[in-house]
C-alpha cells in the first residue's frame, strides 16, 4: 500500500501518470475506478486527507530527496532544475497573503467570462483539455457511461485469466505500462480501432478545439494548451503554433518499442495492427481472428506500440520543462472535458496562482478534490454542458462567430458541431443580432454532409 501512496504523492505525481485517487486494496490491481477507490479508503477507516498526511509523514526527507533524484534522473532532468521550478511555483503564493484577483467582480455568466477574457486584466490564459473535447468528433471518452472503460469487454481481450480479471476490475489497467511489457495484446486490441482511425484521419477537430485556436489568434493570450488527448485533433487548427500545445500523454503520430524505445515507422506499424491484431469492436470483417503482436526490428521483442504515455510510466520531458513557467501569473485557467482524475495533468488546477480564475467547461462538476469550489463564488465558474455548446456561447459573446463560418463551407467540423454552428448562425440572422453581417453571408451555407461523428 505505501508504495502505491508514494506513487501518487505530489512528488511522484510529477513523474508517473496515475489516477489521482490512491488504491486502498492490498493487491495493487484490485483497485477499480476513482469512486470505488474512495469507498475503499473510507472502509479503511478514515478521511483521505488524514491518510495522505500519515502516508507522507512516513517518508522522511532523505527518502523524498532520493525519490526526487531518481525521478529527475529517469527524465534526464537535473535535480537543481527541479528545485528551481519548485521555488518559482511557490513565489507569491503565500497562503497568508490577501489574494488580489485579476477581475473586478467575479463573472457570474458566460457573458461576464467573455468580458474578462477581453479585458486588459486578463493577460495569460492556460487551457487543460481532456477526452470530452473530442467526443463530438466521434471518439468516446474514458469514464462516461458510454466511454471506453465502461464498454470494454475484458473477455474479448487476449490475456490470461488473472490479467482479464484485473482489467475487469479496473479497465484502465488495459493501458498500463507494466501489463504491456508482460502482454502487449490488451493494449493493442483495446486501441486498434483508435490507432487505425487516427491513421486514416477519421476524425475532425471540434468547436472546442476551434475555441482554443481563436483564443490564440484573436487575443494572443493563450499561454499553452495542455491536452491529455492523444488524437492530435488540435493539429488541424493550423493557427495554433505547435509550441503552444503540450500533449501530456503523448500523441498517436509515431510508433516505438515499449522496451528498447527504438522508433518505428507509424504507417508500417498501423499496417501490422490492421493485419495482425483482432478487432474487438466487430466492425472490421478483414481483421484476423487471432492477434499476433508486432515485433521491434531492433530488440526483437513483441513490444511495438504507439508512443503514448501509459499508466505507471513517465510523462514527456516537455511537461516538466514548461509547467512551472506556464502556470506563473496565469489569470484564467480553462478546463475542458476532463474528469480531472489523472495526475499529474490535473495538478494544473492547483498549480495556477490562487488569484487565477478557473473556468470548468464540462458535463458535470469535477475537481472538488483538487480545490475547485463552484459554490463560494470566489474564482471558480462552472460552464455546464457539452463543451461545444458552452464554448459556442462563449465565442458568440466574444464576437468570434464570423471566424467560424468558413469551417462550414470547408466541411472541417464534425457533423454535430456543424449543425450546432449552422443553427446558431441562422438564429442570429433571424434575430438581427450583432452577428448580422455573418448571418447575411451564411444565407446559403448548409451544414456539412460528412458522416463522421
Ligand atoms: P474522462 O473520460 O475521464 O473524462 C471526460 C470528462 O469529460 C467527463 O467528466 C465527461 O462527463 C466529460 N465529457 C464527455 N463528453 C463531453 C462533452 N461533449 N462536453 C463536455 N464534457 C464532456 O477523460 P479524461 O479526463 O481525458 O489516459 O481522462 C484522463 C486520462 O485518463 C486520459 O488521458 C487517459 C485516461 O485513462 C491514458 O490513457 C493514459
Amino acid at each position: 500500500n505505501s508504495q502505491i501512496w508514494m506513487e501518487v504523492n505530489p512528488l511522484t505525481d510529477d513523474n508517473q501518470i496515475m489516477e489521482s485517487e490512491p488504491a486502498a486494496a492490498d493487491d495493487e490491481f484490485d483497485s477499480v475506478d476513482g469512486d470505488e477507490k474512495e469507498d475503499g479508503k473510507e472502509e479503511d477507516g478514515g478521511d483521505g486527507d488524514d491518510q495522505e498526511e500519515e502516508a507522507l509523514d512516513e517518508v522522511d526527507d532523505a527518502d523524498l530527496m532520493a525519490m526526487l533524484a531518481r525521478a529527475a534522473m529517469a527524465q534526464g532532468i537535473s535535480l537543481d532544475w527541479i528545485m528551481e521550478q519548485a521555488r518559482h511555483e511557490g513565489d507569491g503564493d503565500d497562503s497568508e497573503s490577501p489574494v488580489e484577483y485579476p477581475f473586478e467582480t467575479m463573472p457570474t455568466d458566460l457573458e461576464g467570462v467573455a468580458q474578462f477574457i477581453q479585458s486588459d486584466r486578463c493577460k495569460r490564459v492556460l487551457i487543460l483539455a481532456g477526452a470530452g473535447m473530442s467526443v463530438a468528433s466521434g471518439i468516446p471518452d474514458f469514464r462516461s457511461a458510454d466511454g471506453l472503460y465502461a464498454t470494454l469487454q475484458a473477455n474479448s481481450l487476449t490475456a490470461t485469466t488473472s490479467q482479464r480479471e484485473a482489467i475487469r476490475e479496473d479497465p484502465s489497467f488495459a493501458l498500463d505500462e507494466h501489463l504491456f511489457l508482460e502482454n502487449p495484446l490488451p493494449l493493442l486490441e483495446t486501441k486498434r480501432d483508435f490507432i487505425l482511425g487516427t491513421y486514416e484521419q477519421r476524425w475532425k477537430a471540434t468547436l472546442a478545439h476551434r475555441f482554443v485556436e481563436l483564443l490564440h489568434s484573436k487575443t494572443g493570450k493563450l499561454v499553452r494548451l495542455y491536452t491529455q488527448n492523444i488524437d492530435g485533433l488540435e493539429d488541424q487548427c493550423t493557427q495554433i503554433p505547435e509550441e503552444k500545445v503540450i500533449p501530456v500523454h503523448g500523441t498517436m503520430d509515431r510508433a516505438e518499442c515499449g522496451r528498447c524505445k527504438q522508433r518505428s515507422s507509424f504507417p508500417q506499424f498501423c499496417q501490422k495492427v490492421r493485419s495482425d491484431i483482432k478487432d474487438i469492436t466487430g466492425k472490421d470483417d478483414s481483421a484476423p481472428e487471432v492477434s499476433v503482436p508486432p515485433r521491434c526490428s531492433n530488440c526483437g521483442y513483441p513490444a511495438l506500440r504507439p508512443a503514448i504515455v501509459l499508466f505507471r510510466s513517465s510523462l514527456p520531458k516537455v511537461f516538466f520543462e514548461n509547467v512551472g513557467p506556464d502556470v506563473k501569473d496565469v489569470d484564467l485557467l480553462i478546463v475542458i472535458g476532463t474528469s480531472l482524475k489523472v495526475a499529474p495533468a490535473n495538478s494544473l488546477v492547483w498549480r495556477v496562482p490562487k488569484s487565477a480564475m478557473r473556468l470548468l467547461v464540462n458535463r458535470e462538476t469535477v475537481g472538488e478534490h483538487l480545490g475547485l469550489d463552484f459554490d463560494d463564488g470566489k474564482r471558480d465558474f462552472f460552464g455546464a454542458g457539452n463543451c461545444d455548446d458552452v464554448l459556442l456561447d462563449l465565442m458568440e459573446h466574444l464576437g468570434w462567430l464570423p471566424e467560424l463560418e468558413p469551417l462550414l463551407a470547408d466541411q472541417k467540423l464534425p457533423q454535430s458541431c456543424a449543425d450546432l454552428l449552422h443553427e446558431r448562425l441562422v438564429k442570429l440572422k433571424g434575430s438581427g443580432g450583432n452577428e448580422a453581417s455573418t448571418a447575411d453571408s451564411t444565407e446559403d451555407t448548409e451544414p456539412t454532409t460528412s458522416s463522421d461523428g
